[in-house]
């Protein structure tokens, strides 16, 4: 385990995905009590960790339930309620069903998308989440903050970049079908939760993973701000880590 210097984020360095999600999964059930709130970002890298949560509450190996509520990171505007890309069902599929979890999450279809972003905001800042699941964009985004966004960003509308449209157009019949906008977690938000688990996979996310961990403290790397919090965890396989010098 290091620690960058002048920051308390620790980065954890497996050898492959299966190891990564059991740390993960250790880091993220370590600080769960059956009344919880946790934050649960979508992205395939975190979902080999939601696996070993569910294999484990399954097998009766720890506590059941692990938490009550799950909140979500963020959501798409304008797909249909039910759209199978909308994140609040990729979550219920891919985890929160399994674990009982009721999900929360800013409403993609809400007549006023800037209120109810702030609506959101304040439940999640109410519900104090034990601890946010996090993924990482190529670019350094956390959630659907891009490079750019102010470190004290609140929950709020925001429009993708192009580059994470087409990051994210592998889950969408056609390009043009991903979503312009969505709600996210501000980085202020997120910033609340009382620990941050980041898990990241795979080459292409290394230079962020540098960035995060060892550049700047600069919206221009909006990851860079987990180095601000004082129980941050980048759990990451050696593929990920390549870049960290
Ligand atoms: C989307 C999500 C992010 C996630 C990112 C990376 O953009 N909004 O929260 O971190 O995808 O996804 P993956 O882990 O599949 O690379």
């Amino acid at each position: 385990m290091t620690t960058p210097p002048g920051s308390t984020v620790r980065h954890l360095v497996r050898d492959d995905a299966g190891q990564v999600a059991d740390t993960a999964a250790d880091l993220i059930l370590d600080v769960l009590e059956t009344d919880s709130a946790v934050g649960l970002a979508t992205g395939s890298s975190p979902l080999g960790a939601y696996q070993e949560i569910v294999r484990r509450v399954r097998l009766g190996a720890t506590a059941s339930p692990v938490a009550r509520r799950g909140f979500l990171l963020d959501e798409y505007l304008g797909l249909p309620a039910g759209d199978p890309n909308t994140y609040a069902s990729v979550i219920r599929r891919e985890v929160a069903d399994a674990l009982g979890l009721d999900v929360r999450g800013p409403d993609g279809q809400a007549a006023d998308p800037e209120q109810e972003a702030e609506r959101y905001g304040r439940e999640v800042v109410a519900a104090s989440v034990a601890v946010q699941v996090l993924g990482i964009g190529r670019n350094g985004h956390l959630g659907f903050n891009e490079p750019g966004s102010s470190l004290d960003s609140q929950t709020r509308v925001v429009r993708l970049t192009e580059s994470t449209r087409r990051d994210n157009a592998r889950f969408f019949d056609s390009p043009a079908d991903v979503p312009t906008h969505a709600i996210t977690q501000g980085l202020a938000t997120l910033m609340q939760a009382r620990r941050l688990v980041l898990i990241v996979l795979g080459e292409r996310k290394a230079e962020a993973v540098h960035a995060a961990l060892h550049g700047p403290v600069d919206p221009a790397c909006p990851a860079s701000v987990l180095q601000r919090h004082p129980d941050a965890y980048v759990v990451t396989d050696r593929e990920a880590a390549a870049a960290v010098r």
